[in-house]
């Protein structure tokens, strides 16, 4: 009897906590894209099959001391690559019209641009694309999520080389000419900031270079080398939009972005110098990936511009780039999670360089190291809970870059696996519901006020693959065991299912 009341309870709870959740004043267009992200790596699984070469991460996750917590890999995965079929239903179920996922490039070429093409990594996606089309889903792909051939680290330093550019533009063509029939929505890269800040400075990401030796992290130029790898991974975006341009534009007619990771700064105080630091740490993760406004950004007069604080270490663009760089963008995509405060002490008293690395607190900076959390904070460290970050990054981003299209590419909540963890107790996921339904509310507060505002994933179908952090941390609207690969719907499916069919506005 006492079980029986319990789960009348609950469900009663969950039905008023849906009503309360749903019933608020939200709405989006009726061809706005409400869907689900994912990326290779974390999610294909079958790393050796059918032709597939090595890439980064296989090597980073297989060689014993490197940071992953539960020492894990992404070998299998959660198989997406056997069991696509079974997750296309998955979205299905849930209503979405769109799914945003990545293409392993070592799966399309095994060794970059120094072999053949695999053709079964292209039947693979074409499947995958087809499948999606049958559902009424659309594609949005990102041509690399972190992942690239082993190769390419191997001959030439990856992002360190120019070589990079002309690698990463043979491989967005054979894409392009592949699949671009019927993908109209490409991203060229997922959250360089990231990217170049764990792989070329922290070195808990592959190439692991660091600044301060740790494990089986290499001694790298940690002041550089970043910048150094970013520059060359905004000319490889530029080379590849060149190509779409020039040789599918017409044909096919799709749209191209960069996806970049997004946390709203927020100044602590309304001190002109705590400003500043709010904007230029905006600067450092965001702005100078913006191609289409680099030459605003370049000879902008502003304090907090990047060039003031890096003079000679932010690499030059040449003329000819620079004119390219133009017409790099037809929309952002942006990453958000959350939120810091920020404060004006760089270089002095906060940040983890205090003052030894002229560049290192630049990317970091935030009132969390001195104890000052916005939002309210989650069980993951660095992670609050802050909906109204939201709508100012969405609004600082229309602002800054005359409204531009933007597209909301990932926002998820993430739940820590416990030691007293149940299924029931992660199927049961409220926090989640709740994180989501106070970041959309506040996307379409942003939207009403003019944002331009395309689309919005959730991170993330399945649980997954989660990085350093290997598989204790789960962002799944499906809970996956993974013993079995069993996928279940948790809460959030069946609330997020009911968010798409009551909020989109018919016109
Ligand atoms: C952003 C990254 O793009 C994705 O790979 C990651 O899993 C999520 N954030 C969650 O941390």
């Amino acid at each position: 009897v006492a079980l029986k009341l319990y789960i009348g309870f609950f469900l009663l709870y969950m039905l008023s906590l849906e009503q309360s959740l749903s019933n608020n004043s939200s709405s989006f267009p009726s061809n706005f894209f409400f869907g689900t992200s994912s990326s290779a790596y974390q999610y294909e699984g079958a790393y050796l099959a059918d032709g597939k070469g090595l890439n980064n991460w296989d090597v980073y996750s297989h060689k014993p001391g490197n940071l992953i917590v539960d020492g894990s890999n992404a070998d299998i995965a959660v198989d997406h690559y056997h069991r696509y079929l079974e997750d296309i239903d998955l979205m299905h179920s849930l209503g979405v019209n769109s799914y945003r996922f990545s293409i392993s490039w070592a799966r399309i070429l095994p060794k970059g641009r120094f072999g053949e093409i695999n053709e079964a990594g292209i039947k693979f996606y074409n499947n995958l694309i087809d499948g999606l089309l049958l559902k009424g889903i659309e594609p949005f792909i990102t041509l690399t999520h972190i992942d690239f051939p082993q190769e390419l680290e191997d001959r030439y330093g990856s992002w360190l080389s120019p070589e990079s550019q002309e690698d990463f533009a043979y491989y967005a063509d054979i894409c392009f000419k592949s699949f671009g029939d019927r993908v109209k929505y490409w991203v060229t890269f997922n959250e360089p900031s990231f990217q170049v800040k764990l792989g070329y400075q922290a070195g808990t990401f592959p190439p692991s270079r660091c600044s301060k030796p740790f494990g089986n992290c290499t001694y790298g130029d940690s002041e550089k080398e970043p910048f150094i790898a970013a520059h060359n991974i905004i000319l490889a975006h530029i080379a590849a939009v060149h190509i779409y341009r020039t040789k599918y534009q017409a044909t096919q007619g799709g749209s191209l972005g960069i996806v970049l990771h997004c946390f709203w700064y927020e100044p602590i105080s309304n001190s002109v110098a705590d400003k500043l630091a709010a904007e230029r740490a905006q600067s450092f993760s965001i702005n100078w990936y913006i191609p289409f406004t680099i030459l605003f950004f370049i000879f902008y007069t502003n304090k907090a511009k990047m060039q003031d604080i890096l003079g000679s270490i932010l690499p030059e663009f040449s003329k000819t780039e620079k004119q390219k760089l133009n017409k790099g963008l037809d929309f952002i995509g942006i990453n958000h999670y959350t939120s810091f405060y920020v404060r004006n002490c760089m270089l002095t008293t906060c940040g983890p360089g205090k003052g030894t690395s002229k560049t290192e607190g630049y990317w970091t900076q935030s009132s969390q190291k001195n104890g000052i959390d916005i939002g309210e904070p989650t069980e993951l460290a660095g992670m609050n809970v802050y909906p109204q970050g939201m709508e100012k990054i969405v609004t600082y981003l229309k602002d800054r870059y005359h409204n531009v299209p933007m597209i909301i590419t990932e926002n998820g909540y993430g739940d820590m696996n416990k030691p007293n963890s149940t299924t029931e107790s992660l199927l049961h996921d409220v926090e989640r519901i709740k994180y989501l339904a106070g970041y959309l509310d506040a996307l379409s507060t942003a939207i009403k006020k003019g944002a331009d505002v395309r689309g919005y994933f959730v991170w993330s179908l399945l649980d997954n693959f989660e990085w350093n952090d290997g598989y204790t941390i789960r962002f799944g609207l499906h809970h996956v065991d993974y013993k079995t690969l069993r996928r279940t719907p948790k809460s959030s499916a069946t609330w997020y299912r009911n968010f798409i069919s009551q909020h989109i506005v018919k016109d």
